[in-house]
């Protein structure tokens, strides 16, 4: 077991889930979160869990290599999960090169500093957290994505994310460093930025306002609860095979247009207030995702049914109105 882990972009959405129900309870394990806190990253994620001995924090830019050969030099960790990422879509439609600049060179930092420590026989493992959307997308009766469906993103996005998994493969491949990653469909649940489909839809309902649905909401994505995915992760980094993908989805597949419907229906809420707006563009039309290998391999599979998942993050958003207002107050600063 590691004595040192990097929790790279852990102070967003997935990773401070990661760090306050699985980095909390392994108090036998040094964690150290480095993020930039970007605009999705946020101290107040993670500001009581820093209170635990056992979790340290540095506020760094993965592009900078400087500073990453610095934190290697001071922690000499043992391994790596990497969750930062510039993760929206919408924004990488906007403006690409700070997704490649993160995403493929931030990765490639962290993957170059890892293999100094792999050649002094002091790094044990580099978990990559990657995404399902490097396979590309599904007509309605397309099998669903499995580890051997060949990469084919279609966003700059998804191709920054599968960038960076080839290049976490060639290291593997080429020196030997020992490497996961996991790819996971759309993840939902407490901390989610309100610039993401759930979150914006309740926030909307919750204010009354129009709720903006892409096309006519036809598109499918499959959903899993962000503790699952966690799980998932952890389970690849503890026992998954060197060298390996593991493939997690939450069995929910659902239109968007039903999705929204949903939440309306949770809310008590008239469906009047969907509004479809201009699809965007490239959109991919359905995900889906074929877990056999991790139940095999891992024994893992998705706890968390849709309809609670969804109850449990809806009661989140309502009890934490206060959280939404500070994110939204960051970005406007
Ligand atoms: N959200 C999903 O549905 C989903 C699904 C599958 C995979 N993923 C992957 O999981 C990971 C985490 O996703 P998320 O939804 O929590 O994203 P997020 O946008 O909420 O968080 C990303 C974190 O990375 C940090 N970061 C960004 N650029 C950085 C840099 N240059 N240096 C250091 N830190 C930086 C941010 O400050 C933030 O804390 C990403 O790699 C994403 O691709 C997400």
């Amino acid at each position: 077991m590691a004595d040192t882990i990097f929790l790279v972009g852990a102070a967003g959405f997935i990773g401070c889930n990661f760090v306050k129900k699985l980095a909390v309870p392994h108090n036998d394990i040094n964690f150290v979160i480095i993020d930039k806190l970007t605009y999705a990253g946020h101290m107040f994620n993670i500001e009581e869990e820093l209170e635990h001995d056992h979790i340290g924090f540095e506020k760094a830019d993965i592009v900078d290599s400087t500073v990453v050969s610095q934190l290697f030099e001071k922690y000499q960790p043992d391994a790596i999960i990497n969750f930062a990422a510039e993760s929206h879509v919408d924004r990488s439609i906007e403006n690409p090169n700070v997704f490649l600049e993160t995403n493929v060179m931030g990765t490639m930092n962290l993957l170059n500093n890892a293999l100094k420590l792999h050649k002094k026989n002091k790094f044990t493992r580099f978990l990559q957290v990657s995404t399902d959307e490097v396979y590309g997308e599904l007509t309605h009766d397309e099998e669903p994505f499995s580890e051997q469906t060949p990469i084919k993103p279609n966003s700059p996005y998804s191709a920054s994310k599968a960038s960076a998994d080839h290049l976490v493969h060639a290291y593997h491949h080429t020196y030997g460093l020992d490497t996961v990653i996991t790819r996971c469909s759309n993840n939902y649940g407490p901390y989610q930025n309100p610039e993401k489909l759930i979150p914006v839809m309740i926030d909307k309902a919750t204010k009354n306002e129009k709720l903006p649905v892409y096309g006519k909401g036809e598109n499918v994505r499959d959903w899993i609860y962000v503790d699952d995915h966690n799980h998932g992760i952890w389970n690849a980094f503890e026992r998954g095979n060197t060298g390996s993908i593991y493939n997690f989805g939450g069995n929910s597949e659902y239109k968007n247009i039903d999705l929204v419907k949903k939440i309306l229906e949770l809310l008590g809420k008239d469906e009047d207030l969907i509004s479809f707006v201009t699809d965007r563009l490239g959109h991919d039309f359905r995900y889906a995702i074929n877990f056999e290998k991790a139940a095999t391999e891992l024994g893992w599979t998705p706890k968390v049914e849709f309809n609670q998942g969804m109850i449990q993050t809806i009661d989140w958003y309502l009890g934490n109105k206060d959280w939404i207002e500070k994110v939204q107050k960051k970005w406007e600063s």
